[in-house]
């Protein structure tokens, strides 16, 4: 372990602060043992004082590291003047939200809720709307094996590993799943009911997997083809994480819905839904809302996330520390030999699989002060902030050798 580098800020410790929880929460997660209490960059401070090099930044989301200073003047800012007052009312800071993403992309119109999961329904549902609009009454969709897409019923049932809906059947109806990255497979699930194609442009959760060169263009076709609409899950891979601001810059090709979350708001708790003016206009009044969405706070905050990844450069810089962290992942798989079967990734999001379960190396990271994390059971996933220094990847780099050599 690190040591200890400031006073502890929490009397109840680690072990504490863990077992209190495990009384009083819901245990539908399996926390790693350690309690954080405090950020800042990229390092991160225990509930026993130790300190860790953050490279999972809160599963690809706190993309400008904590408590970064401008994200935190934004909050500050916006938490004087107005936190809530719902849909019922116009508010700035979603509009200028949205005027930014509209800026940056192929998309005309946004709608805001609060995570992934809400922003994928939310695009699910405005593709049968549309085609409702129009006296066809498509309800399938197509989604892709490995695929990961949230946990609302809709959400999950789209999601292409069994794991995580056995148990909550019967699902949603009319979901069909193709294997990631085969056009033909793909084509031949599609027909006269098909309302919508829906694929990440790299599955994140799947294993840290880019799509094969040309698939997001063939969709692209297929859809136009079929007449279908086709939905970019960019839950994981927008706002900078894969080089690019968004994912499908890389394709050539543009969707007619695009979702985001995760690193939109930095850490704050937000998701988006983006879509072209040819769509938009499937949600009209009373179709479908969401208390919270476009929360002055989280807009805000979400807002100066933008900025400082366009404005201040760090987009940029992520893409060179994005080409720095692959180039040295292929270096480290050589070293390691048998024990590595491929690193993969794009950007900031990069992943090593290994041979063996990849769970002991995540433990030994953590044990080492290097927080990283798993995408499927032999899967070591990398997704630091983009603040991140070269040296900081260096450091974490030296430890996850280590690790993956111990095992
Ligand atoms: C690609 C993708 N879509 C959707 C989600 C669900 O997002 P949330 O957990 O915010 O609902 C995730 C979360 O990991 C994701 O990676």
């Amino acid at each position: 372990m690190l040591a200890a580098m400031t006073p502890k800020i929490s009397p109840d410790g680690n072990a504490g602060i863990a077992a209190r929880g495990a009384s009083v929460l819901l245990q539908n997660y399996r926390p790693q043992p350690i309690a954080l209490v405090r950020g800042q960059g990229c390092r991160v401070e225990d509930a026993d004082g130790n300190r860790y090099l953050d490279l999972m930044g809160g599963i690809a989301t706190a993309v400008l590291g904590h408590c970064h200073p401008k994200l935190v003047r934004a909050l500050e800012d916006q938490a004087k003047r107005l936190w809530h007052v719902s849909n019922l009312f116009t508010t700035e800071p979603q509009i200028a939200l949205a005027e930014r993403i509209v800026r940056h992309s192929f998309a005309d119109r946004v709608f805001f809720c609060n995570s992934g999961a809400e922003a994928n329904e939310a695009a699910l549902k405005l593709a049968r709307r549309w085609h409702r609009d129009r006296g066809d009454d498509r309800f399938e969709i197509v989604a892709f094996e490995g695929g990961f897409h949230g946990r609302t019923l809709f959400t999950v049932s789209a999601t292409g590993t069994p794991a995580y809906w056995k148990g909550f059947e019967p699902l949603v109806p009319g979901i069909r799943h193709a294997p990631y990255g085969d056009l033909a497979a793909t084509e031949a699930l599609l027909g006269d009911a098909t309302a919508a194609i829906l694929v990440e442009p790299l599955q994140g959760e799947g294993g840290v997997r880019p799509a094969p060169d040309g698939f997001l263009r063939g969709l692209r076709e297929l859809a136009d083809a079929n007449g279908c609409l086709l939905l970019f899950d960019e839950v994981q891979t927008g706002i900078g994480r894969t080089g690019t601001l968004f994912a499908y810059e890389q394709s050539g090709v543009a969707p007619d819905v695009m979702t985001l979350a995760k690193a939109l708001g930095g850490g704050i708790p937000i998701g988006a839904m983006c879509a072209s003016e040819r769509v938009a206009g499937a949600l009209v009044p009373g179709t479908h809302a969401s208390t919270f969405g476009g929360n002055p706070l989280a807009c805000a905050c979400a807002c100066a996330v933008l900025d400082v990844l366009i404005e201040d450069g760090v987009l940029e810089h992520g893409r060179r520390m994005g080409a720095f962290l692959g180039e040295q992942l292929g270096k480290l798989a050589a070293r390691l030999g048998d024990a590595v079967v491929e690193t993969r990734g794009a950007g900031l999001l990069r992943a090593v699989e290994l041979r063996e379960p990849a769970a002991g190396v995540v433990d030994r990271c953590r044990e080492q002060g290097v927080l990283v994390i798993t995408a499927g059971e032999r899967v070591v996933r990398l997704a630091p902030p983009l603040i991140v220094e070269q040296s900081e990847l260096e450091e974490g780099l030296a430890v996850l050798e280590k690790a993956i050599a111990a095992g």
